[in-house]
């Protein structure tokens, strides 16, 4: 028996139907090893009584024994229903401490969402403390439907789409509810899976064979090929349901350790097995359709992209090992000398005085306030690079101090666990070790005082060194040398790093496969951070740091968002943050951490970008040209054309390693120079897509699969992207190639350089691509509004504008324009920003402006580029008025015609072609 509700249908009950009930053949759900799948035996399979050895594998028991069975009737909530579920028999367990009942409930949420929540009613478990945007009230006529099976049954449930009646998530054989264990597979409809991270994806579509199981914690660990857990924590996926490309996608809103494992069923059946180590399961549901509606669904539940500050779409410099001003200085020279676009400058920890935050280094970086003014004299913006571990030095430095009197500092939850050799006057804080010479105590960032004290921080900071930005990193949280006898990175002489206690939150039954995989030397879920036994606390409730630990990075960056309001009122604040969580593209960039100079890498970044859009982080790039080793000419000419297309574009390398800023090299100072040039000509259309992102919650950086989902060749592409939906990069991301292979989907596609016809896809052709060449199309249906390029931002907006005119087959083309002043904060009224809509229809162009004519005084729409028009104009009407033939250029060879008129974007525009059209 069935229990179906689609708004509450309590009352509909269907018997057999969604094959619940069935045992698909379940051998293949094995039962996972904390010490890895290679010790699977017999013996060890024995351990677990959850568990038996068949075929020569260790596999869960059946859901009728193993899981969890129905007890009693759905109660309808008002908002969906609940229905309690018994664990089947009490002696089958894994790591043990299961919990003996559970409730199932369904939450309605809006018709396209649906949350469906499993915890324990009896002893609150800790549940994510974030606030979500959620309904005040159910919408009536969801597109899902949500069976459980009937009282008495084994416990299955499936999700739906009442549409077609494809099933979104149907659980597969037992649940398993412990303390320290939980763990729920599906069925998918099909393979075509994506998401999940920060991971180590080198592919945007995930593999099922073999089994591939990733961790999922806020980790510091760099960037690699194998299967890893990173910087951020984002459970959320999406799947390609059919051939029509329906699409949903589900966040398991859980941050203690997790894993996931994709895997086929012995027939063949894409499952999908969800782990973590605490908490409750949580998932919401949302049915699309199409994968861009997801991302308008997701981000109004999990946080709005920000809109990003119109200079922050600039180029970036930076390296860690400038070593002085002077340093900075040199290679912001090189980028004058080349007259390559910049618009901001970043600093490294290098510059502040012995790694400690808010100081700068008084001799090498004595006149930072001088290069500080010189930078923006120079209209460049200056970001400054902050770690969340300050110093115990509270005799001395007084931000530590200050933050002591507060109370801000995160304390071991047990005096017990302090170590005998903490360092004296410590109290009970954890005590730890990150860059600078002594050891660190970590803020709480979940504490409200702490964001007070953070916000006086940044104030005071900026009354010395006047940034415009900070960049907030190390905050997983990280620290060295966690459980071993000394950090990598200290002296001989000094005493080990901070050994966490052996408890069960330190030492869990099941520390996930994050143990086994990276730099983890201590096999300890605390490897590379601080202990899991820490207290932090939001001032109402206390937590352990082995739950919140993932919600470290996003908590720091609403504190720096919050603060620099204040450093800077009504301004947008910029904050680039390393550690990430659902939610924090609300407020951060994000960069994809310590990368290497290395081809596959720099195809990683390509699905790190795709990932994080649809995460909700729309401001995304790689360190161009590598973190660690160092590019040759080659690799760097090519990361730079790639980095240009990056959301967040900045070069980038660490300590010890050569300069790789574009000037470096002639040649890749020539590339850059004009690589970035076009970059910069289409930072408007970049912009408003960013709009678009911010207002309409669409993609930014868009893998084709969002574009054309039916297109089943397109769900595999991940060496191409989109910029919206007008503009495909096929970036060269192989040595020595001088050509590429780029499928082009459905419609017409238009070389944006060249602006000729090149493809009328479907179609795969060869372009080539010699090195000072990105590949890079306009699609046929698109209109790209873009400015003169200037060597920044600060210059460009003065400048007049133009917009670039693809028609699709039947020549029709739209697009539009959204300005602004570019840093604007937090203003809704529609007065304070500019938007037009631009539409071409068969040889006529019109303009028509939406709102804040105001904004668009003072800047002209200078030239029209329509692509493959098919002849010369005969004559052109501008708003009624015939211009004179010296008012356009028509080049035959690649059919573009160029009109050249100058008129305000603050007016309506009609543009009208007449051409003699007999014969085409
Ligand atoms: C780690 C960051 O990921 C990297 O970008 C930075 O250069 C170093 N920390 C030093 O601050």
């Amino acid at each position: 028996m069935v229990r179906v509700v689609a708004q509450v249908i309590l009352a509909v009950a269907l018997t057999g139907s969604l094959s619940l009930g069935q045992q698909t053949k379940l051998q293949a759900i094995e039962c996972p090893f904390p010490e890895g799948q290679d010790v699977a035996s017999e013996a060890k399979c024995a351990e677990y009584t959850a568990c038996e050895w068949t075929d020569g594998r260790c596999h869960m028991v059946s859901n009728d024994v193993g899981g969890y069975v129905v007890d009693g009737e759905a109660q309808d909530t008002g908002r969906g229903f609940k229905v309690n579920l018994k664990k089947a028999d009490a002696s089958k367990t894994m790591f043990g401490a299961d919990v003996a009942d559970l409730v199932f409930e369904v939450i309605q949420h809006e018709n396209y969402h649906v949350q469906i929540k499993i915890y324990d009613p009896v002893n609150a478990r800790y549940e994510v403390p974030l606030p979500l945007n959620l309904p005040a009230e159910a919408e009536a006529d969801p597109l899902y439907s949500v069976s459980v099976s009937g009282n008495g049954e084994p416990f299955h449930f499936s999700v739906n789409r009442n549409t077609n009646g494809n099933t979104l998530f149907r659980s597969e054989g037992p649940l398993t509810f412990e303390d320290q264990f939980i763990q729920l597979h599906t069925g998918l409809m099909s393979s075509y899976l994506y998401g999940f991270g920060e991971n180590t994806h080198t592919s945007f579509r995930q593999v099922f064979e073999p089994r591939t199981t990733f961790p999922i914690f806020a980790r510091d660990q760099p960037v690699g090929t194998e299967p890893m857990n990173e910087y951020g924590h984002h459970p959320y996926y999406m799947v390609m349901e059919d051939d029509f490309g329906n699409s949903h996608s589900v966040l398991l809103h859980n941050s203690n350790a997790m894993e996931y494992s994709t895997f086929l069923l012995d027939d063949g059946t894409p499952t999908l097995t969800l782990r973590t180590i605490g908490g409750i399961i949580d998932l919401h549901f949302f049915l699309g359709p199409d994968p861009e509606d997801l991302n308008l669904q997701y981000t109004n539940m999990a946080g709005t992209p920000a809109m990003p500050t119109y200079w922050s779409l600039g180029f970036h410099l930076s390296r860690w090992g400038y070593n002085s001003t002077d340093g900075v200085r040199a290679a912001r020279e090189r980028m004058k000398v080349m007259g390559i676009p910049q618009d901001v400058q970043t600093c490294d920890i290098d510059y502040m005085d012995r790694q400690r935050d808010f100081t700068y280094d008084p001799v090498s970086w004595g006149d930072m306030p001088d290069l500080i003014n010189e930078l923006h004299n120079d209209n460049i913006k200056v970001t400054l690079i902050l770690d969340p571990a300050l110093v115990i030095d509270f005799d001395n430095y007084a931000p530590a101090a200050r933050g002591k009197d507060s109370d801000v500092f995160i304390k071991w939850s047990d005096p017990s666990f302090v170590p005998s050799d903490q360092e004296a006057g410590t109290d009970d804080y954890m005590v730890g070790y990150v860059w600078p010479d002594t050891k660190t105590i970590f803020p709480d960032f979940l504490k409200p005082e702490t964001a007070t004290w953070w916000t006086n921080e940044l104030k005071l900071f900026h009354d010395a060194l006047q940034y415009d930005a900070i960049w907030i990193d190390m905050n997983e949280p990280a620290n060295f040398g966690t459980n071993l006898d000394k950090p990598w990175n200290w002296p001989e002489e000094r005493t080990p790093g901070v050994k966490c206690p052996e408890n069960k939150w330190d030492s869990p039954p099941y520390p996930t496969m994050m143990i086994r995989v990276g730099d983890n030397q201590s096999k300890k879920i605390s490897d590379h951070t601080i202990c899991m036994s820490g207290n932090q606390t939001d001032g109402t409730k206390t937590y352990l740091h082995y739950d919140v630990h993932s919600l470290y990075g996003l908590t720091e960056t609403i504190a720096t968002f919050n603060g620099l309001t204040e450093v800077f009122p009504k301004k947008r604040p910029v904050v680039l943050s390393r550690s990430t969580f659902p939610g924090s593209g609300k407020y951060a960039v994000h960069w994809l951490g310590d990368n290497a100079a290395d081809w596959t890498q720099m195809h990683m970044s390509i699905i790190g970008m795709f990932d994080f859009n649809m995460f909700g982080l729309p401001m995304v790039g790689a360190d161009v040209c590598g973190f660690f080793n160092e590019p040759d000419l080659e690799m760097c000419a090519r990361w730079m054309q790639l980095g240009a297309f990056y959301p967040f574009s900045r070069n980038y390398n660490t300590m010890g390693t050569a300069d790789q800023d574009p000037g470096v090299w002639p040649e890749v100072g020539e590339i850059s120079r004009e690589v970035l040039t076009l970059r910069y000509k289409y930072l408007p259309f970049l912009y408003t897509s960013s709009h678009h992102a911010h207002n309409a919650r669409e993609l930014v950086i868009r893998p084709l699969l969002n574009e054309f989902p039916a297109d089943l060749l397109a769900r595999d592409v991940d060496d191409q992207f989109l910029w919206g939906s007008g503009l495909m990069v096929a970036p060269v991301i192989t040595q020595g190639a001088t050509s590429r292979d780029v499928y082009f989907p459905q419609g017409l596609w238009y070389d944006l350089v060249y602006a000729k016809l090149v493809a009328t896809g479907p179609t795969t052709q060869t372009v080539s691509a010699p090195l000072e060449i990105i590949p890079v199309f306009v699609r046929g249906g698109s209109i790209l509004p873009y400015q003169v390029p200037a060597l920044n931002t600060v210059e460009s907006p003065q400048e007049s504008s133009g917009c670039t005119v693809a028609p699709d087959e039947l020549m029709i083309a739209q697009g539009q324009i959204f300005w602004d002043d570019g840093e604007r904060c937090c203003s809704t009224a529609m007065s304070q920003s500019y938007m037009s809509r631009l539409a071409y229809y068969q040889d006529e162009l019109t303009m028509s402006v939406k709102h804040g004519q105001d904004v668009g005084i003072g800047i002209n729409l200078e030239t029209i580029d329509i692509l493959g028009f098919p002849k010369d104009a005969q004559s052109i009407s501008v708003n009624g008025a015939e211009i004179p033939s010296s008012g356009w250029r028509y080049d035959r060879d690649a059919r573009l015609l160029s009109i050249y008129i100058s008129v305000p974007l603050a007016d309506d525009l009609n543009v009208k072609i007449y051409y003699d059209n007999d014969g085409l």
